[in-house]
């Protein structure tokens, strides 16, 4: 790692679970030697964060991230079920990271070509709010289970104004409002109105429509050139970030990025993948285009362009490339030719 000089940009980097430590060392490797700005504070979360401070967000993390306002992080594990609350929902909680900014964009041509589409998801509201509660019956302590969400006028407007000045600044077209307010009438009714009043501030600028996220789905896999941004509420939003991710070559290729008031943490759209942890064989190449989002948030756009290029010359001219885009190079052989070719 490169010495800390006054010109160097504080940010938090979080190694994470599973594959996590795996591509963010391959980021890290990548990003000096791209000539780093970043002036890493290396902190533990999730199982991590349990197995050295007996806590999945540790404050010491928390901390480092309030006085930085910057972070990179690796995949979080949760446990499903039971245990301890996500401390992905808990980061976006603590520092109000409402405007979750996942792009996808093809590098390896495959079943799809030319894709190129971004996805807002509301990141603090909607069922992730996870008021939940089972119901007895009889001798069954858990008969029923019921779970509320909520979505505020304030915070649907906030994220639909994020996502119309997000289309603004980048040329963006059109922008797809997702819901289910057929069935959700209030829990994402009030979204779509809200959405479609914010819109009108922007009309002639930026075109606007709405589909119901079934049908959605449908069509992103039938014709997903007919969407240019896609404006979801939060579990919409998760679930077809992952879908657009199978449109470029999976999770290995979809990088994410959350804003707030208090902060902004980048991040890949994967989890910890424990089905091939510890293995060298992850695909970084979603962390490291967070990291190229990262650098531009910081104003280095060119860097980040000579990031992205690195990446698509390293599998496009020199096909090297990770298993799960039908290559045979481990994460660090991977990383590696990309830093031969920045
Ligand atoms: P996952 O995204 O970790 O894995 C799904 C599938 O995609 C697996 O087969 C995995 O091997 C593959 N995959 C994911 N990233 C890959 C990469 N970079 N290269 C090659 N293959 C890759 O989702 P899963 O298994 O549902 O979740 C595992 C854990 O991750 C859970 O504890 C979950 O809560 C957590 N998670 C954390 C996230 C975060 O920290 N932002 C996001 C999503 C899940
Ligand atoms: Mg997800």
């Amino acid at each position: 790692m490169n010495p800390t000089s006054p010109s160097r940009i504080p940010a938090t980097l979080i190694p994470g679970d599973g594959i996590g430590p795996e591509v963010v060392e391959a980021t890290v490797q990548v990003l000096d030697a791209l000539g780093s700005p970043f002036d890493w504070d290396v902190q533990q979360a999730g199982m991590a964060g349990v197995a050295s401070a007996g806590d999945p967000l540790p404050a010491a993390t928390l901390a480092s991230i309030r006085e930085r306002r910057l972070a990179l992080k690796g995949p979080l594990t949760t446990p499903v079920g039971t245990g301890f609350r996500s401390s992905n929902v808990r980061l976006r909680e603590e520092f109000e990271l409402f405007g979750n900014v996942r792009p996808v964009n093809t590098i390896v041509p495959g079943r799809y070509e030319d894709i190129d589409l971004v996805l807002i998801r509301e990141n603090l509201g909607g069922f992730y709010v996870a008021h939940e509660f089972y119901i007895p019956q009889g001798n069954d302590p858990h008969a029923a289970a019921v779970c509320t969400g909520m979505n505020t006028r304030e915070g649907s407007e906030r994220i639909a104004r994020f996502a119309f000045e997000y289309a603004v600044r980048h040329g963006r077209k059109k922008i797809t409002v997702v819901h289910k307010a057929n069935i959700l009438k209030a829990l994402t009714g009030l979204f779509l109105e809200a959405c479609k009043h914010v819109a009108k501030e922007y009309e002639g600028r930026v075109e606007v429509d709405d589909m119901i996220v079934d049908a959605c789905a449908m069509q992103l896999v039938l014709n997903p050139w007919r969407f240019d941004m896609l404006l979801c509420t939060n579990l919409f939003g998760d679930i077809l970030s992952d879908q657009l991710a199978g449109l470029v070559g999976g999770l290995g290729m979809a990088p994410g990025s959350n804003f707030g008031r208090d902060a902004a943490i980048f991040e890949a759209v994967h989890g910890s993948a424990p089905d091939i942890a510890g293995k060298g064989v992850a695909n970084p190449i979603s962390l490291m285009l967070a990291a190229a989002m990262m650098l531009e948030h910081v104003g280095r756009a060119g860097d980040a362009q000579r990031l992205k290029q690195a990446i698509s010359a390293t599998i496009n001219t020199d096909k090297v490339a990770t298993r799960d885009l039908g290559g045979t190079a481990g994460t660090r052989q991977f990383a590696e030719a990309v830093c031969r070719r920045l």
